[in-house]
């Protein structure tokens, strides 16, 4: 119960990475906020928590739309009390070739993925430096070094890594740790539309050889956001098997 009684939010967490980032804050102790745009998926996850004697809460939140951030943040505190950790997790993909790939496709991605991140960031920043005390990790992605067919997506995440190393610094001296991770290759619906050929393609380069599971992501975020990882800030850590040696 490393996270006994924190208040933590959860973007995109109705399924896939965020469900297991979710599910894991919430085993640890800490009473979660499920934010995500589709009220089915979060109110199921926020029912899988309370069956297994946790607490949560489900907000329903689209975070390219700056208000409903707000709303979300003012909704975590009024159900659970001040938000101690944010876990920046909601992202969208819209792949596609540089040469084919459409403003709208761009814009989307952009929106979601970086925007939508600065939003809740820029809001945990605020609260969390006045209070002294704060965790947020951002999922970033290895795709942060460039990935064919994701010129967008590429480009929202490395703007994340490079959010997180700035706002790590401007928030070292307040008690705030600002971190990120990377996963890999993990088994959700974003991946499961990959054709067989590419799927065994991306295995390949994994040097342990399998996909990853949401709840391998969200062990390592659970000790970003607990005081285990007091003294670690600024780092983007890869999940992702051994894909980059
Ligand atoms: P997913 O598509 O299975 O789940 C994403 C969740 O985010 C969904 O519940 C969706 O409703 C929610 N969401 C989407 N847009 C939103 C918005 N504007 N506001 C609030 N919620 C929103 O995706 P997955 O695979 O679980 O990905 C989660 C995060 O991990 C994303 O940031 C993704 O970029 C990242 N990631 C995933 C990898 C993978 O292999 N699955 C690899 C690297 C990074």
């Amino acid at each position: 119960m490393r996270l006994k009684d924190k208040v933590a939010i959860v973007t995109g967490s109705g399924r896939g990475i965020g469900r297991g980032i979710a599910l894991k804050l919430a085993q640890e102790g800490a009473k979660v906020v499920v934010a995500d745009m589709v009220e089915q998926n979060g109110q199921k996850v926020v029912d899988e928590i309370k069956q297994n004697g946790g607490q949560a809460v489900f907000v329903q939140t689209d975070i390219s739309q700056k208000p409903q951030v707000e709303a979300m943040f003012a909704r975590a505190s009024s159900a659970f009390g001040p938000v101690d950790i944010l876990v920046n997790n909601a992202g969208i993909n819209r792949d596609s070739m540089l040469h084919k790939m459409t403003d709208e496709d761009w814009a989307k991605v952009i929106a979601v993925n970086l925007t939508g991140t600065f939003y809740c960031l820029r809001h945990a920043a605020q609260l969390m430096r006045e209070r002294g005390y704060g965790r947020i990790v951002n999922v970033a992605s290895m795709s942060w070094l460039g990935n064919f067919g994701q010129t967008n997506y590429a480009a929202a995440k490395a703007g994340v890594v490079g959010m997180t190393r700035t706002a790590a610094r401007e928030l070292a001296k307040k008690g705030v740790t600002v971190n990120a991770v990377n996963p890999g290759f993990i088994d959700t619906e974003m991946t499961r539309g990959v054709p067989e050929k590419a799927w065994n393609a991306m295995i390949d380069k994994i040097w342990m050889g399998r996909v990853g599971d949401p709840l391998d992501v969200g062990k390592v975020v659970a000790f970003l956001a607990s005081d285990e990882a007091a003294y670690v800030t600024g780092q983007i850590i890869d999940v992702s098997g051994g894909m980059v040696l």
